[in-house]
């Protein structure tokens, strides 16, 4: 591992059984960068300014600039914050049947908290105590500070990564203020990501989207769409014998880094160990339009066709129950040998 003049060391880092390479550092003037993100391959930025206005931004100078706005919080008995998406939570009728979505318990609990009551759980927390996790997209409800040190963001840089490699729109700026220790769970977006670190170190541990059958996703009706079923603490080679071969990269990103996390990477994030709180914000825009295919098609295009090929039979059969048996017929026998 690289370690030079870092600001931690390897035994913060959670222990699994994977087989990860490095991430390239680069510096932002590099023209590897641009080469890499062209190829929707992941890189660490660094010597960047786009996050620089926000160097300041530790939990003191954003309880006294924040504003009084509700932030979405997320509670978790364990280390991780799996997410889900409550859309797809099953929807009791008033006679209390479900009318549609998966009978499901969230493994973490969502609320909205004032900055200064998270501040202080952050601060009184210990050991066996809720985690929490503070996820809120930038808005207008932040203090005049937090606004101008927002629009001091070196917006020239990401828009020309914008503008030359043709992504969509920039459609949020997400702030997450994590606990040490916390990790998300590995998980794909369906968009391309500038993921700033502020303060403290969170590993990354990604996987290209050709790992879609070593990674076991849930199926996509399911609230847990586009996450891992594989429990990366104790995973089940039973039901997931192909996590074994699982081939992915990984990197330790502190402040002023920013990795570019291509659409449809899986990614695993956890903030280390005895760090102390972290702070990231990311930069999340829609893919760019699809210009020229050529074949045979790549594995992130291949993911968006199974994809819109499960809505579709969701879409028809009604019921999700009915889709395996469907596939099976449609392949068994007639696809394989
Ligand atoms: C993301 C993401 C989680 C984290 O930015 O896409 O999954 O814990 N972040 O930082
Ligand atoms: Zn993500």
């Amino acid at each position: 591992m690289a370690n030079e003049k870092k600001g931690w060391d390897p035994n913060q880092l959670r222990k699994y059984d994977l087989n990860l390479e490095q991430i390239p550092r680069l510096d932002y003037g590099d023209p590897r960068v641009d080469e890499l993100i062209a190829e929707n391959k992941p890189v660490v930025i660094t010597g960047s300014k786009l996050v620089k206005s926000a160097e300041k931004w530790d939990i003191d100078y954003l309880e006294q600039h924040m504003g009084n706005g509700d932030f979405t919080v997320f509670l978790s008995r364990n280390h991780k914050f799996k997410y889900y998406d409550e859309k797809k939570m099953a929807q009791k009728s008033q006679n209390g049947e479900n009318v549609k979505g998966v009978e499901f318990s969230p493994p973490t609990k969502k609320i909205d908290m004032k900055l200064p009551e998270f501040i202080k759980r952050l601060r009184e927390w210990k050991r066996g105590d809720e985690r929490l996790y503070l996820q809120q997209g930038l808005n207008n409800t932040v203090g005049p500070a937090i606004v101008h040190d927002f629009v001091h963001f070196d917006w020239d840089f990401c828009n020309s990564k914008q503008a030359k490699h043709h992504w969509g729109p920039l459609t949020s700026n997400l702030l997450l203020i994590a606990m040490e220790g916390n990790v998300t769970p590995c998980h794909y977006d369906e968009q391309q990501n500038l993921f700033a670190q502020i303060r403290g170190y969170k590993r990354c541990i990604l996987f290209p989207p050709d790992q879609f059958d070593c990674l076991y996703p849930h199926p996509v009706h399911h609230p847990h769409d586009r996450q891992s079923m594989v429990d990366f603490d104790r995973p089940d080679y039973n039901r997931f014998p192909k996590f074994k071969e699982a081939r992915g990269c990984e990197t330790v990103i502190g402040p002023g880094d920013i990795l570019y996390i291509p659409i449809y990477w899986w990614h695993h994030i956890e903030s280390l160990m005895r760090g102390g709180y972290t702070v990231t914000v990311n930069f999340w825009y829609k893919g760019g339009p699809n210009t020229s295919i050529t074949y045979p098609l790549k594995a992130h295009q291949k993911v968006a066709v199974m994809r819109n090929i499960e809505k579709m039979l969701l879409e028809v059969l009604q019921d999700p129950k009915e889709i395996p048996p469907l596939l099976r017929a449609m392949v068994l026998g007639r696809y394989t040998e």
